[in-house]
């Protein structure tokens, strides 16, 4: 093929493949993401709407969320870092929300350089090299905040975290002004867990069996189910560790379980987000089929949204 095309189409296929590679060059050089406001601008209309449109059924997370992230970006000089701890069954947006709340930060959202998530098991999954962990993120956390004092730091599976590794991130969630010359008061740290997901549920069924609204759950009533089990839950990935008395966490943030309406919204929204034209009747399908509880009444999702991508593949 080659050795038949006429030496200008080679000449003009060698200078067109100098100018894609000077193209790239260029696009990487211009774009190479930089900590400045450039990259890093929070914009809370933005994550206000976020929240609004694409989180289903947590209107008491979302209110949280959202006056804490403010609060916190507003400041120009904030006392501590932001500590955020999210509690909940699995599928009911913890993760969603961290990603949200990165995307209203960060140009890259979850992409972002200064974006970090580690996952307790696979980032941290022996018991036995609990040492090396330790120094290894605090080696991370201090790298990482003095390349970019606006790192955000997340901690997915919180409660399979052994409490050495939690309490060793203690000295920069504290009110320090700068520990050897690095501050950490910019940061912000979030915590994922199922923890107390199972008083939060028993929250939202004593209010359906009441008859009572789900919009009416307010933060207060689900404090106690949350204190409760951080505090004495063996399995909170706070037991034991001082983060607790210290009050090193802003927020403790509940998520509460969702109901059949909600993996419905999930549904449409993925297929949505999938290229397809969002069909009713195909997600009411697909929703049926999971399950719920309690048994009989089949009032909250077990699984919530997390396995709906997946799940919808079958349908389609
Ligand atoms: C951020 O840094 C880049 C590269 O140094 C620069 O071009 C840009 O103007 C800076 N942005 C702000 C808001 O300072
Ligand atoms: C913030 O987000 C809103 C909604 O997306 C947008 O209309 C507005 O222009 C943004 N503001 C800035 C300063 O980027
Ligand atoms: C930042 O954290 C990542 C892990 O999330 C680590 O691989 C990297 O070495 C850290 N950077 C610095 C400068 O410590």
């Amino acid at each position: 093929m080659t050795a038949r095309m006429p030496p200008e189409v080679t000449l003009l296929l060698v200078g067109a493949a100098f100018a894609a590679m000077g193209a790239t060059y260029w696009h990487f050089y211009w774009n190479k993401e930089v900590c400045n406001g450039s990259w890093i601008n929070f914009n809370k209309t933005a994550l206000k709407i976020d929240l609004k449109r694409k989180l289903f059924g947590q209107h008491v997370a979302a209110q949280v969320i959202l006056k804490a992230v403010t609060g916190f970006m507003k400041s120009k000089n904030p006392k501590k870092p932001l500590v955020l701890s999210l509690h909940g069954w699995t599928g009911t947006g913890k993760n969603f929300v961290s990603q949200l709340i990165a995307e209203n930060i960060y140009e890259k959202g979850m992409k972002s350089s200064f974006v970090h998530l580690y996952t307790a098991t696979a980032h941290f999954p022996h018991e036995a090299h609990i040492k090396k962990y330790k120094i290894q993120l605090q080696e991370w956390i201090r790298g990482n905040v003095s390349i970019c004092p606006h790192s955000m730091f997340i901690f997915d599976e919180m409660d399979k975290m052994h409490p050495e590794l939690v309490n060793s991130m203690k000295p920069y969630l504290d009110f320090y002004n700068n520990l050897d010359g690095v501050s950490y008061r910019q940061a912000i740290f979030i915590f994922l867990s199922n923890a107390g997901g199972e008083n939060i549920v028993q929250v939202a069924l004593d209010f359906w069996k009441l008859g009572k609204e789900r919009n009416e759950i307010q933060l207060k009533d689900l404090e106690t189910a949350l204190s409760l089990s951080v505090y004495n839950n063996k399995n909170s990935g706070f037991w034991h560790t001082s983060l607790i008395d210290k009050n090193l966490v802003d927020f403790f943030v509940p998520f509460l379980p969702l109901e059949y309406k909600h993996v419905i919204q999930c549904g449409l929204a993925e297929m949505a987000r999938k290229g397809h034209f969002p069909s009713k009747n195909l997600v009411k399908r697909m929703a049926n089929d999971l399950n719920y509880f309690p048994k009989v009444e089949r009032v909250f999702s077990i699984q919530g949204c997390k396995i709906i991508s997946s799940r919808l593949d079958f349908y389609i």
